[in-house]
């Protein structure tokens, strides 16, 4: 892992079992059998656009308040972008070594882009069995710049041809709540992208391993690619309306769709109604598995919590208040932990 090509490079190498800093407490591992499929259908975006309107928000605010994850289709980023987006994903993890190995933490000539493996590796008491590439938005010209020249133009399509459905899912979620944000408000609540593309190799024991580990996203809205392999587990929160209580159910991949999931801030900012829900992902013996999420945040110097009018009407403030880049340091310097990240908001 230390030579720069991460999990991949191992698995090359050829090993026949998993090394022992990769072994998953058997807490912590994952039964396949024990998991059901999110049987809801994807919710087409395209019919917020005409009389449908009023059904489809209610579909995402269901979707929001319960499970905290639900499929999109017809959500304007095109078909044939998400090929290209996985396919780009497998070339640049091919690369030489030498080429993804220039972007890892300390040596990487920007600041925008990092490639790493796991999540917090000082710290976690068994690895992830993930490598990945983070690219932090700016601008267009920084983009052209500094992200890998491999990546960089199908990343940003995803990006911008995504941007449109995230604003429409927000204003939809904020309406809800009673708050009408105008487009301003609205991009304050994602002035701050990135892009990232996952990759797990296959694993010669997954049921011992983790792709990667129960967590919550931290920021507002995540938007997923990811591909046909599956392997995506959300839990069902405890006062969701829904399902068994802390059953884990796949979200299966669905051709041309999109993954939404609501993170941490979206959940602080709604005072607890939308669900940052905890999810995983396994690792499969047969095949890689690339993953391409889009993370959206507020800027880190502003200061977060309930939002007043969501506060006054339940009459009470479930979070504190606090400065985002406080919580995203606490969030990156702790290994997953389900849902333990909230507990800074408290
Ligand atoms: C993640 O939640 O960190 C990755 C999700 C995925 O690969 O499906
Ligand atoms: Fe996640």
């Amino acid at each position: 892992v230390r030579d720069g090509n991460g999990v991949k490079g191992m698995v090359d190498s050829g090993i026949s079992k998993v090394p022992q800093a990769y072994v998953q407490p058997p807490a912590e591992q994952i039964d396949k059998k024990n998991a059901s499929k999110h049987g809801q259908p994807p919710i087409d975006l395209s019919k917020l656009d005409g009389p449908d309107h009023d059904q489809v928000a209610e579909q995402i605010v269901k979707a929001a308040e319960t499970l905290g994850f639900f499929q999109v289709v017809n959500h304007g980023v095109p078909v044939d972008l998400l090929e290209s987006l996985k396919d780009t994903a497998h070339h640049f993890f091919s690369l030489p070594a030498e080429r993804k190995a220039v972007y890892r933490a300390g040596v990487s000539p920007t600041p925008l882009v990092k490639y790493g493996t796991s999540f917090v590796p000082e710290k976690e008491k068994a690895l992830e069995w993930k490598d990945y590439i983070s690219m932090i938005y700016t601008n267009d010209d920084e983009v052209l710049q500094h992200w890998p020249a491999e990546i960089r133009d199908v990343a940003l399509e995803y990006l911008r041809t995504s941007l449109d459905m995230v604003k429409k899912l927000l204003q939809v979620l904020m309406g809800n709540l009673g708050v009408e944000l105008d487009e301003s408000k609205i991009d304050s609540l994602i002035a701050k992208k990135t892009v990232n593309m996952n990759y797990y190799p296959t694993c010669p024991n997954p049921e011992l391993t983790v792709g990667v580990g129960r967590h919550s996203d931290m920021g507002t809205l995540t938007i997923l690619l990811q591909d046909g392999i599956g392997g995506l587990y959300v839990n069902i929160p405890e006062d969701a309306e829904i399902g068994k209580k802390g059953e884990w159910v796949e979200i299966p991949p669905t051709p041309g769709a999109l993954v939404i999931n609501i993170g941490d801030m979206l959940q602080i900012l709604s005072n607890g109604r939308y669900k940052s829900a905890e999810h995983r992902v396994r690792t499969t013996s047969t095949k890689s598995r690339v993953s391409i999420p889009i993370f959206t945040n507020p800027k880190p110097t502003e200061k977060i919590g309930p939002l007043p009018q969501v506060v006054e009407k339940d009459g009470v403030a479930r979070y504190r208040e606090f400065v985002l880049a406080d919580y995203i340091n606490n969030f990156y310097t702790n290994p997953h932990d389900g849902k333990k990240s909230l507990d800074f908001a408290m």
